[in-house]
């Protein structure tokens, strides 16, 4: 079974200044740019006493240096490549040697795979959406993902949009992903009324049943397009989630509502999600969504594109939810 590919950090945030710390469920993972800008992945441990080695520091070469005792080593292999004050690389010790993991970066994501079998994907070139910002939510990812489906608006903030409970069909598999299609308002006036079923806006999302990586899609009744936002929810340590998110308005904004998306701040994932109305909110989408999931992935093989990312391989576990 392949290991998953979790969307770790967006680019911006991997740099070659400081080490980033970040982890996958329980793996600590560090990550920084070497001295040609390639994001490298280690186990956020030193071998020599486990230190956190985002604690440290980059060196001018692209090594990583522990804080403790100042050992460094080389991101692509895990491997020790200096000790102060001794200098013979022959007489280190094999043992002390990193755990690497495998780097995908495509569409301003970098990702990681915690199998050390794994080798990185060759780069595609992909659009990298303008907005993004990185959300740490007090949820496991699987609590996450199925507000998303029961109410978006407990975990999104899109600037004036206002999602219904009512979906446009139940929500369903297509292509290996998870697709759901939630009539939307602008505010909280609905026009014509909710005497009909005409709603002027629709949020569709699309869900990868391993990794729970989503495309949502805001479209007008006009079907153009009024914004596209990529989430990645990843299970983080002590129960919570980080999401990574990317997003971009349409080029085609029409009505006060829509030129309103253009401000500052039209897209957000939400750091803090309504406790008191989570608590009462009914499992309609959820319960289906875990039904489908649970038989994509029990099935043979998943060999459904990526949301976002066509040439990574895709995961077929759901370890993290
Ligand atoms: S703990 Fe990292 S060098 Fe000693």
């Amino acid at each position: 079974m392949a290991s998953p590919w979790w969307k770790v950090a967006r680019s911006e945030e991997v740099t070659s200044a400081k080490p980033l710390a970040v982890d996958i469920g329980d793996q600590p993972v560090v990550l920084w740019r070497d001295a040609q800008g390639i994001a490298r992945a280690l186990e956020d441990r030193c071998p020599h006493r486990r230190a956190p080695l985002s604690r440290g520091c980059i060196r001018d070469n692209g090594w990583i240096q522990c804080g403790y005792h100042g050992w460094s080593y080389d991101g692509e292999t895990g491997r020790l490549k200096d000790i102060p004050n001794m200098k013979d690389e022959q007489k280190f010790p094999p043992v002390y040697k990193a755990a690497a993991y495998a780097v995908a970066e495509s569409g301003g994501f970098v990702s990681v795979n915690l199998d050390q079998k794994t080798s990185a994907p060759a780069p595609v070139a992909e659009q990298t959406f303008p907005l993004g910002g990185t959300t740490v939510v007090g949820l496991s990812q699987g609590e996450w993902i199925d507000a998303l489906f029961d109410d978006p608006g407990l975990v999104l903030n899109i600037r004036g949009v206002q999602p219904t409970p009512y979906l446009m069909s139940e929500l369903r598999e297509e292509d290996g992903l998870l697709v759901m299609e939630r009539f939307c308002q602008w505010g909280k006036l609905h026009y014509p009324s909710y005497a009909t079923a005409e709603f002027p806006i629709t949020l569709i999302t699309r869900t990868r049943p391993d990794t729970g990586e989503t495309e949502v899609v805001l479209r007008d009744d006009s079907f153009r397009t009024l914004l596209t936002a990529q989430l990645a929810p990843v299970q983080a340590a002590r129960g919570v989630t980080q999401v990574r998110w990317r997003a971009k308005l349409g080029d085609e904004l029409k009505g006060r509502h829509a030129l309103a998306l253009r401000r500052k701040g039209s897209f957000e994932v939400r750091d803090a999600v309504d406790a008191a109305a989570l608590r009462v909110l009914i499992r309609s989408a959820s319960h289906h969504g875990q039904q489908l999931r649970d038989k994509l992935l029990s099935a043979p093989a998943v060999s459904g594109p990526s949301v976002s990312e066509p040439s990574v391989p895709a995961p077929t576990i759901s370890a993290a939810a």
